[in-house]
């Protein structure tokens, strides 16, 4: 799905299928976008599966730049740096997987964007989605999910894992409170586009919801 605008350069056609995952630290989407993955690939689809941020080489470097630079990064050079990183993977790996007809299912968006940089550095939802629209030239996802759940409960899940966190799951509960309410607020406003499931259920049952919702996109 593009947005025009009239000073983009023209994209190519999109004609596969863009899928995304969304939802706070913890919740269980790289598990989802796995299952999702290994379901469409049994069907004999053509599967690229990526994430933002690092989804290329350049967008490496960039996450290593916003996830775990020591010291202060200022708020609006973080959300330059996620478009940055997103301009690029779309320009160079989303956009040309989708025009040869391929299913890119994909960690992470521009509404990680809107939720973390918008809502929770509180730069302001309207503004950063207009940067991440302009930065990829208009690249809406066909089916966003959502999965929603707790922060606490997330945290726990990331405790359990004994990971160090980096700079934005270290943020403290009442910005990633902030986050789960912005993506609910996205999802609200965009019910078309947007599955919201409740992560706390068995991961096996919120797959079956998401190839419930794909099944008939994919005929
Ligand atoms: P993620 O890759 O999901 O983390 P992990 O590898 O630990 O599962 O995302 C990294 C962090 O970046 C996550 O805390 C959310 C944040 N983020 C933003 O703040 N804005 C964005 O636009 C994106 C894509 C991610």
């Amino acid at each position: 799905m593009t947005v025009g605008s009239d000073t983009a350069p023209v994209p190519d056609p999109v004609e596969g299928l863009f899928v995304t995952f969304e939802g706070g630290d913890g919740v269980g989407k790289t598990t989802q976008a796995a299952l999702l993955e290994r379901w469409l690939t049994d069907a004999g689809r053509t599967v690229v599966r990526t994430r933002e941020p690092g989804g290329t080489e350049v967008g490496v470097l960039i996450r290593d730049i916003v996830l775990h630079h020591r010291g202060e990064v200022a708020p609006r050079a973080e959300a330059l740096l996620y478009a940055a990183d997103r301009a690029h993977h779309v320009e160079t790996l989303v956009r040309p997987a989708l025009a040869r007809g391929e299913v890119v299912i994909q960690d992470r968006y521009l509404d990680s964007s809107v939720a973390y940089q918008g809502a929770g550095r509180v730069l302001g939802r309207d503004e950063v989605r207009e940067l991440s629209l302009w930065a990829t030239g208009g690249l809406l996802p066909d089916v966003t999910v959502l999965l929603d759940l707790d922060p606490s409960v997330a945290r726990a899940r990331l405790d359990a894992d004994d990971k160090p966190f980096d700079r934005l799951e270290a943020e403290k509960e009442h910005f990633h409170a902030r986050v789960r309410e912005e993506f609910l607020a996205l999802a609200a406003a965009e019910p078309g586009r947007f599955l919201v499931l409740d992560a706390s259920l068995p991961a096996e049952e919120l797959a079956a919801a998401v190839r419930e919702r794909l099944a008939a996109l994919l005929v």
